[in-house]
């Protein structure tokens, strides 16, 4: 399938990076509205710039947009490329509020397009390890999950800095207005989804615990936590800040055990599990505290090894073009994607909610929902 980037700034170069783990996809053009991105973009990586937005969209050889623009124009965007009738896949969030996401998936379901989103970290080794130990009863029945999204002080860390391969500099600016919660809660509320079912309702508080990050930002928030009720009946929390120090952790606990990951940004982070049966002196090992330090870990092997491309300075192992490429090969196979137009929605209301910087505090009923995806072949 020939595809076409718009947006070709920090993360478009982890996209083709990428691309030649999947043979499937064929990037023809990219177009970029910063005409000194664009040129940078082609030259770093010998493709063809298109001359307008107009021309990808007229391109019939094209199937597929991947929309790699900043979240405030991805709904214009992935609408402009529906009307095209081309199947799009989006950046996350889908669209920065759920009516236009819901405008967005029923446009693609009316002209029988697909429309799919990122994340695709469920779609990584340790995620399909993790969701396969949960549905193979490794923790027994889970109950309750905990999800870190920590990225650290990153006004403290030199994010004026970073630089991407082709040389996009990190659009610190639009991080902070957008939020880490838009930006990273999803990287774990799709597993969560994926795992334990829809959203019934979400419960967050959000706030700002470090003001002055020496930048003229608008105070956005920096830091959220949120409660997520499942329709299975597990509960979940996931919090996100750019202040709290790196834990990308996530911990599902069950009746017979608890199940770890280190790193979502990572395909191959490690997968365990603490037996519950393990009963130490007043009370189990994993309540000691131990399980902080690794004692007792069973590690999980991971159902497949992540060997793929996917280097560039300073990134996590993460393969960014499965996410379209799994697109691409579900319209082949005329199936239902695993990272659906209805998941892409029914998160993109998880998030948004999880931002909660409309609802202050309120219990939030979702007004979406979804059906589970089906594990990758590998780890079904
Ligand atoms: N930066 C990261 O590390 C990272 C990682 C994962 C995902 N993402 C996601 O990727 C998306 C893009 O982020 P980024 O970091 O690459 O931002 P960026 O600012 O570096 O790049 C975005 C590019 O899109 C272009 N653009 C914006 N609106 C456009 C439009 N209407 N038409 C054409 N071009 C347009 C901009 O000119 C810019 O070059 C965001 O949704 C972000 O959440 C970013």
């Amino acid at each position: 399938m020939k595809i076409a980037f718009v947006g070709c700034g920090y993360v478009a170069d982890f996209y083709a990076t990428t691309l030649p783990n999947h043979p499937g996809i064929e990037l023809t053009t990219v177009w970029d509205r910063d005409p000194k991105r664009l040129e940078a973009f082609c030259k770093h990586w010998h493709v063809k710039p298109a001359q307008s937005l107009d021309a990808v969209l007229n391109d019939k050889s094209i199937a597929m947009v991947v929309n790699l623009t900043n979240p405030s124009s991805h709904y214009e965007v992935s609408k402009a490329a529906l009307l095209a009738g081309k199947h799009v896949y989006s950046e996350k969030p889908l669209a920065m509020q759920v009516e236009h996401a819901h405008e967005l998936v029923e446009l693609a379901e009316h002209s029988g397009l697909q429309l799919g989103g990122a994340p695709c970290t469920l779609l990584g080794e340790a995620a399909q390890t993790a969701w396969k130990a949960v549905r193979e009863g490794k923790i027994g029945t889970p109950r309750l999950a905990y999800a870190e999204l920590d990225d650290g002080p990153i006004h403290l860390m030199g994010m004026r800095d970073w630089k991407s391969a082709s040389g996009a500099a990190w659009p610190w600016r639009d991080e902070l207005e957008v939020g880490c919660t838009l930006e990273h809660a999803g990287y774990y509320a799709s597993w969560l989804i994926a795992m334990f079912g829809s959203v019934k309702r979400v419960t967050a508080f959000s706030t700002l615990v470090a003001p002055d990050k020496g930048v003229p930002t608008p105070a956005q928030p920096d830091m959220s936590i949120g409660i997520l009720e499942h329709v299975n009946g597990v509960t979940s929390r996931i919090t996100c800040t750019i202040y709290a120090s790196h834990d990308h952790s996530l911990r599902i606990f069950g009746d017979e055990g608890v199940l770890v990951v280190g790193e979502c940004w990572d395909y191959g982070s490690s997968v365990g599990v603490y037996p519950r049966g393990d009963v130490g002196l007043r009370g189990e090992k994993y309540l000691s505290g131990l399980h902080k330090v690794g004692v007792g870990l069973l590690p999980v092997p991971l159902v497949r090894k992540p060997t793929f491309a996917w280097k560039t300075r300073g990134a996590n192992r993460m393969d960014f073009a499965r996410g379209p490429a799994e697109l691409a090969e579900a319209i082949g196979q005329r199936r239902t994607p695993r990272l659906s137009a209805r998941f892409s929605l029914h998160l993109n209301e998880v998030v948004l909610a999880l931002d909660a910087r409309k609802t202050g505090g309120r219990t939030v009923t979702m007004s979406t929902h979804c059906e589970t995806p089906q594990p990758m072949p590998w780890a079904a």
